[in-house]
């Protein structure tokens, strides 16, 4: 179980340049306006979890997820992982937690680079203390489902960006941490691979139950992996099971634009004080209709579409990207100082 309670970090103002500085005085004076990157972040992550952290670029994730590994000290604020505190009991989550920030970055300086990858995977297994033969095992496991079989006696120097990032999936696999942090495991991967480590993060979910928080920008990924998400910019902004938030703002947004496209003429007047807007055009024998109504009169509009001899009707979805982008352009967050209360709150969804 993962619990962030009042998490907040403000990272210390930038030194000003020697050269920008006028006079001594200018230096003293200015103030320094420290960089908020977490506000008052409170939130709970069941056993056995997918949660998406996913926030525009700046929001804190990548912040978030060097607090679970004590790379950097919250301003206030805990996260409990498991119970324990990730800064002060930092000890007691060791080994039970593995965290991969994205892109190739090997930040804790696990792999050798003039070494295979099997022989790199057999090492850090060690490293953990698993018996070799389960070590083995699992390698195994980890390189099938990863489809990187053919690589397997390849010295990790000679792999490409992206099958670094896909060897480094294989970790989980291997060390099976109770709590995995994924920061943006998919950055940079083309399509397939992409789906390869989806199955991979599902089937650490399934299988072995682990906890996973991941961080993504891609929202489409989040909505196919997350159980619950958490829509952030510095400050909580909403939080939910995917599809709820979805069905909120499908509920909250009250114009639908329907799509028709029909055979014959189309008296618009039918359409008088039930549609908001309406657009009639012809193409290719076809009659094509814009229809922007309210939520409420759509099953009016749908009565009066029976009458005609309708060919295709397309009802604009909503997705987690429209409510992301909703959210994310409301003016939640506010530039606060440390120990300022911040003034807006959470969003109404
Ligand atoms: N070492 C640092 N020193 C000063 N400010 C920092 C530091 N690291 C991050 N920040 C600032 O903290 C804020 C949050 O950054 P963070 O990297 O956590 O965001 P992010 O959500 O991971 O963004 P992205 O989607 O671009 O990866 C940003 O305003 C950033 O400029
Ligand atoms: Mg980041």
């Amino acid at each position: 179980m993962i619990e962030s309670v009042s998490l907040t970090k403000f990272y210390p103002p930038p030194i000003k340049s020697l050269l920008d500085l006028k006079s001594l005085k200018d230096f003293i004076k200015t103030p320094r306006e420290e960089i908020p990157a977490l506000i008052d972040l409170n939130f709970k992550v069941k056993e056995g979890e997918v949660f998406g952290l996913l926030g525009p670029n700046g929001a804190g994730k990548t912040t978030f997820c060097k607090i679970a590994n004590a790379l950097v000290i919250p301003t206030r604020g805990n996260l409990y992982i498991n119970g324990y505190d990730s800064i002060k009991e930092h000890n007691k989550i060791k080994g039970r937690i593995f965290t991969i920030f994205g892109g190739e970055r090997d930040l804790f300086g696990l792999f050798q680079w003039r070494v295979s990858v099997e022989k790199n995977l057999k090492f850090i297994a060690e490293l953990w203390g698993i018996p070799k033969a389960e070590a083995e095992k699992r390698i195994n496991y980890a390189l099938e489902l990863l489809n990187l079989k053919d690589k397997k006696n390849e010295w990790y120097q000679k792999l490409s960006a992206g099958m670094r990032q896909k060897v480094y999936l294989a970790l989980p696999l291997i060390l099976q941490p109770e709590v995995l942090i994924l920061d943006e495991p998919t950055v940079y991967l083309d399509v397939f691979t992409r789906r390869e480590v989806w199955n991979t993060i599902l089937d650490l979910s399934k299988e072995f139950g682990t906890t996973i928080i991941l961080t993504t920008h891609n929202l489409n990924e989040a909505e196919a992996l997350c159980d619950r998400v958490l829509i952030f910019n510095k400050k909580k902004i909403a939080e939910g099971k995917p599809k709820e938030l979805i069905e909120k703002f499908q509920a909250l947004k009250m114009e639908r634009k329907l799509l028709v496209k029909l055979r014959g003429k189309v008296e618009t007047s039918n359409f008088n004080g039930i549609a908001e807007k309406i657009k009639v055009y012809s193409q290719n024998g076809f009659t094509y209709l814009e229809i922007y109504t309210k939520q409420d009169r759509l099953k009016d509009i749908l009565a009066i579409l029976t009458n005609y001899e309708v060919v295709d009707l397309q009802n604009e979805t909503i997705t987690l990207e429209d409510v992301f982008a909703h959210m994310c352009s409301l003016d939640i967050y506010v530039n606060s100082k440390v120990g300022e209360k911040v003034k807006k709150g959470v969003a109404n969804i």
